[in-house]
């Protein structure tokens, strides 16, 4: 079945959503899956390349736009100031942007779990049967509290009916109003100016508007959906956090399906957009958000949570957290790492344990095995950094850039203090400090020279351990040298 490009869809989003009990965040700004709950409903509207996408604002306005703004630039907010309802809502739009002739899909906001393709399917559907309006419907175990679709004797339907306002045949129907419906953009506008306030809401309902269009004699219709968890709406954080977990089953079985090994799919959170290649491996309690990407054959986890992060082939990264980074091909991390925005980590190189970076470019087959900070540097090619180092890249006021070249050694317990270049080949002492440019191929050291202070411990401590060691040793020093 082919479908045209709707004229627009209308997200109602102007809602206050009382039933989150959230201070500071509206409901459509509730987050699951990498995506606010309009954020899903904006992805599932794009699928159907509407002309114009409208989102209706109301309750916390300024938060939903200056989202939009970031994820829908190309949408168009309009305001409902007062909330009387989804009817008076699409009015409000239609006031706004003016006519819309062609199709013209109207959706909840709060349905993170509902697919484009059912979106397109009800469009279809519209088309194809010459409908004036077409409403999403499906069966569900418990209707309480949502609008019932009443039939015809013919099985036609004939109207909507709120749960607030339905008598007890009308609460026995199971198939429902999802939420979500497309409309003849002429026919919707002249049925809007007819509805009322005279229901139990005493608001402005939209689903009224089938019953005034099947008393019109236009065709009405619904498309019902085979799958009632996908449609479902959030009204709390209860069903937020079963949205989130119905989302991320759908999410890690298509990437199971596609090749990736997720050992403990209880315990594994993948965002909607990120990326896996074919045997990924991802271990028990692993988090990934965002744009994060996973290569051919590499393994995540466990216990590691990696944002907007690259990860190349057969790389490992294990207990480790990830923001921002690009992990190259054959990489180790961890375990216990924290690679912060900036890292690149060039082929083969290791990120050690309780290493933290942060602007720091590894090259290839460069290590960082333990210990150690690397912020605001560069590290060539084959190089070691020994245990325990700090690259000091804050004197206090500013931030300055270390350079480190290639086939380098760095001592264990070095203070790199920036901004200073070791060059190709050199090496640096244990313990040292370095403040200055160390020349290629030089040993760089500095740190104080070791005095020893003899028969200090057992002039100044007498009687202690220590002092009683000491002269052991020294008394079993002298007869050896008998
Ligand atoms: C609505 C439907 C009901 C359906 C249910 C599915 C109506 C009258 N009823 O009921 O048949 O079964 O959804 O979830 O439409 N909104 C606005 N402006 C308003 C009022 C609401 O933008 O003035 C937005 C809300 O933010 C929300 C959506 O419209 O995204 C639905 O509103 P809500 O109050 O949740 O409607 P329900 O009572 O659930
Ligand atoms: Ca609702």
């Amino acid at each position: 079945m082919t479908m045209s490009r709707p004229a627009a869809v209308i997200v109602l989003a102007a809602g206050e959503g009382t039933r989150m009990k959230s201070r500071t965040t509206p409901k459509v700004l509730h987050e699951l899956g990498g995506r606010s709950l309009v954020g899903h409903v904006l992805a599932a509207a794009r699928d159907l390349r509407p002309e114009r996408l409208v989102v209706v604002v109301g309750h916390g306005r300024e938060k939903v736009v200056r989202h939009l703004a970031e994820i829908a630039p190309d949408a168009v907010a309009v305001t409902q100031e007062q909330q009387n309802g989804t009817g008076h809502a699409v009015r409000t739009v239609l006031e706004a942007v003016g006519a819309l002739p062609g199709t013209v899909v109207v959706t909840n906001g709060d349905h993170p779990l509902l697919r484009g393709e059912t979106l397109a399917d009800l469009v279809r559907t519209h088309e194809a049967d010459g409908n004036a309006v077409t409403v999403l419907s499906t069966d569900i175990p418990d209707p309480t509290g949502y609008g019932r679709i009443v039939r015809g004797p013919g099985g036609e339907v004939v109207g909507i009916v709120e749960h607030k306002d339905a008598g007890p045949d009308e609460r026995a129907i199971h198939e429902i109003n999802v939420g979500m419906y497309v409309f003849d953009g002429k026919l919707l506008a002249d049925a809007l100016g007819r509805i009322t306030t005279d229901n139990a809401g005493g608001e402005e309902y939209l689903t009224d508007v089938v019953g005034i269009l099947r008393g019109d004699g236009h065709r009405a219709g619904a498309y019902k959906a085979a799958d009632w968890i996908e449609t479902q709406g959030v009204n709390d954080r209860v069903q937020l956090a079963q949205a989130r977990r119905q989302l991320n089953d759908r999410v890690l079985e298509e990437h199971m399906r596609a090749g990736v090994t997720i050992v403990d799919p209880l315990s594994t959170w993948v965002d909607v957009q990120v990326t896996l290649e074919p045997d990924v491996v991802i271990e028990p309690n692993t988090q990934l958000h965002g744009g994060t990407h996973v290569a051919a054959g590499a393994r995540i986890g466990p216990n590691s949570t990696l944002t907007d992060t690259s990860v190349g082939e057969d790389a490992t990264v294990v207990n480790a957290v990830c923001v921002s980074a690009e992990i190259g091909p054959e990489v180790s991390v961890g375990p216990f790492a924290y690679l912060r925005p900036g890292t690149r980590l060039a082929r083969k190189a290791k990120i050690g344990t309780y290493v933290e970076t942060k602007n720091a470019v590894v090259g290839e087959g460069s290590k960082v095995p333990h210990l150690t900070y690397v912020g605001d540097a560069e590290i060539g090619e084959g190089s070691n950094i020994g245990a325990a180092c700090v690259f000091v890249n804050y004197d206090g006021v500013t931030k300055s850039r270390s350079v480190v070249g290639d086939h380098v050694k760095v001592g264990s317990d070095n203070m790199i203090v920036a901004p200073v270049t070791i060059g190709d080949g050199a090496y640096t002492a244990a313990g040292s400090v370095i403040t200055n440019d160390v020349p290629p191929g030089a040993m760089a050291v500095a740190r104080a020279r070791q005095r020893n202070v003899e028969g200090w411990v057992e002039r100044k401590r007498a009687g202690t351990p220590s002092a009683e060691a000491a002269q052991r040793a020294r008394e079993q020093d002298g007869k050896n040298s008998e």
